[in-house]
């Protein structure tokens, strides 16, 4: 069955009505093959969030053990990213079974998608411990600009990759940002990961720098990342929440 990207209501604060990303998400991807129509949606129902925290951490395993959180058991791990998922900054990728194949978690400027709280950290690590991960989680995310949104993480399922979900979850962001009156989406992607990277490039996105940690983050996989950044074209006056004077402002 050829592939489709399926936007269903609960798509509509991501998507608005604009036909021509769901045409883009609907022909872009057809010649790929995919057994399942896929909904992107900004909503996830609340049972599901074991299911997010276990696809993140399928994606970021290496650097979340070897560096963020340092977590004792997997069981830690998932509950520590549990607890810290606010899930109105992600938006998601299900398959028709319900299922989530994927999801893209979102920062801004004082907000993000994973939030570490010191009593969860105390709780989990101790004093020290929880000093030590906020330090490390401080110097690890960028300092953001009003008008930046930032990609903390996107993972997509390891059976379902490659079938343009990422792709697809990332056009959303765009449209998302483009909406909101952001002027640029930015992320991180370490350096051994090339295969990412070479998708980001495709979608628009253009190296910004490198930021070297050599030994420090071997443990996690890389000793280096590449911050990239995609900007947008002004948005026109009239639609520019920063022209009517209001706040930035991430709205779920
Ligand atoms: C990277 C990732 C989000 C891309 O989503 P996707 O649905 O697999 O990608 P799409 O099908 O939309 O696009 C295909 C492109 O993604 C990249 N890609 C494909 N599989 C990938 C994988 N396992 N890991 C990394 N990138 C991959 C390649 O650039 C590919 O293009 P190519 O076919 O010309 O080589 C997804 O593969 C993934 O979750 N990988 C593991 C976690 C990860 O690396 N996250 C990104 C951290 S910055």
């Amino acid at each position: 069955m050829n592939k489709l990207i399926f936007l269903k209501n609960t798509a509509s604060d991501v998507m608005g009505n604009n036909n021509k990303v769901k045409e883009a998400l609907t022909v872009g991807y057809t010649r790929n093959k995919l057994e399942t129509d896929i909904n992107i949606t900004t909503k996830l129902p609340g049972e599901m969030m074991n299911q997010a925290a276990e696809v993140y951490y399928s994606g970021f395993k290496q650097k979340f053990d070897g560096l963020l959180m340092i977590p004792r058991t997997r069981e830690q791990a998932l509950h520590i990213l549990k607890e810290s998922m606010d899930c109105s900054m992600g938006i998601y990728a299900l398959d028709d079974g319900g299922n989530l194949v994927g999801l893209v978690g979102l920062g801004c400027k004082g907000r993000g998608f994973v939030k570490y709280r010191w009593r969860l950290l105390l709780q989990e690590f101790g004093l020290l411990g929880a000093i030590l991960r906020k330090l490390i989680k401080f110097f690890e995310a960028p300092a953001l600009r009003k008008d930046q949104l930032r990609i903390e993480g996107v993972v997509i399922s390891e059976g379902a990759q490659g079938q343009g979900i990422g792709s697809a979850l990332l056009h959303a962001v765009f449209e998302r940002a483009r909406r909101q009156g952001y002027k640029s989406v930015c992320l991180e992607v370490i350096n051994t990961n090339p295969d990412a990277r070479r998708l980001y490039h495709r979608l628009g996105f253009k190296d910004k720098g490198r930021v070297y940690f050599g030994l420090l983050t071997r443990q996690a996989g890389f000793t280096f990342i590449w911050r990239m950044e995609k900007n947008f074209s002004p948005t026109p006056k009239t639609m520019s929440p920063q022209s009517k004077g209001l706040p930035l402002k991430f709205q779920t």
